[in-house]
């Protein structure tokens, strides 16, 4: 086992470094730029039934200290992904492990979408986009009440069989019950977290700087935000735990473990600046002799027990 080799859930990773999803499509564009052999894993873009072209532009604008973006889950539809973009990975890509992004907006579709997905030999993990609104609802995300949670992890969880991580939405009062809601549906494991909803307005023009009005915020400004909400839900539960949000450097990848996490992904600094797994990726193990980290299953170990 190398020094950066991590288990999740039961699936090996070479290193804990994997694009978030929706900063790095399904790999092909990112591929002229980096071998994505050298990732951990790759997470691809958010995934519903069918195909979604999202929302009007401008989607993403920059601010002080991060993106805003309101994409809104542009993808090809799952059977478009099951044809075309898994197959290519595992043409091209045959050891890499891949995290299947699902999302929906309602029950079924989480569930008629997993299902599909799991089918991919090379899909190793589901990763389940809970930020999404949910339409028998009055549009509320799905990731913000606890009850929900419980019932849409307990129904993916029965209908497939590889691991499932619910992805937190961090825009709730309280991040801890919501954890333990996807424990107690039976998650394998935890990813935390997704975008913060925020709003930028032009002076000139009056309006917001995106077409949407509101829009998710990433990068650097919501970084001590997650490393708080990881370190609170390491408190109560020992599921692995990957960590996302402002991570650009090997010591943000440090940071994340000391709070709790068992991997992590990176979202605006992958879609700045493609390379910037592999560049952390290269930077770990000097940051680590730094503080005297012989790998990273030893320092889970020390935070984790
Ligand atoms: C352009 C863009 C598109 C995104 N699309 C998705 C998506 O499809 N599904 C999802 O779960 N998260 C999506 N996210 C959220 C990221 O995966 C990540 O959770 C968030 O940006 C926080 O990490 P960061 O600060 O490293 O970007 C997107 C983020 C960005 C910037």
């Amino acid at each position: 086992m190398g020094r950066l080799t991590v288990n999740l859930a039961g699936v090996t990773l070479q290193n804990p470094v994997m694009p978030a999803s929706g900063t790095a499509a399904y790999g092909q564009q990112m591929a002229q730029q980096l071998d994505l052999n050298a990732l951990g894993g790759l997470v691809i873009k958010s995934t519903t039934a069918e195909a979604k072209v999202g929302n009007p532009r401008p989607t993403t604008a920059p601010t002080t200290a991060g993106w805003l973006n309101a994409i809104g889950l542009k993808n090809p539809g799952i059977e478009a992904v099951l044809a075309e973009k898994l197959p290519w990975l595992a043409t091209h890509y045959p050891d890499l492990p891949i995290i299947g992004s699902v999302a929906g907006a309602s029950f079924e579709e989480y569930v008629t979408v997993a299902k599909k997905m799991a089918t991919a030999a090379n899909v190793k993990l589901l990763e389940i986009n809970i930020s999404c609104p949910n339409v028998d609802h009055g549009g509320l995300a799905f990731g913000t009440d606890p009850a929900t949670v419980e019932a849409l992890t307990r129904q993916i969880v029965t209908a497939v069989d590889k691991p499932v991580f619910m992805k937190l939405t961090p825009n709730v009062t309280d991040i801890v019950p919501i954890a333990a809601a996807a424990e107690a549906g039976g998650a394998a494991g935890l990813t935390m977290i997704n975008t913060l909803t925020g709003m930028g307005i032009d002076l000139a023009t009056r309006q917001p700087i995106l077409a949407h009005g509101t829009g998710g915020l990433s990068g650097k400004a919501i970084h001590p935000l997650a490393v708080r909400m990881i370190h609170q839900v390491r408190q109560q539960t020992k599921l692995p735990i990957i960590g996302v949000g402002g991570v650009f450097t090997p010591a943000d990848v440090l940071e994340f473990y000391l709070a709790g996490a068992n991997a992590v992904q990176v979202g605006a600094a992958t879609y700045g600046h493609p390379t910037a797994c592999t560049d952390i990726i290269a930077g770990l193990p000097a940051e680590m002799d730094k503080y005297g980290i012989e790998s990273l299953q030893q320092l889970v170990t020390e935070v984790q027990g």
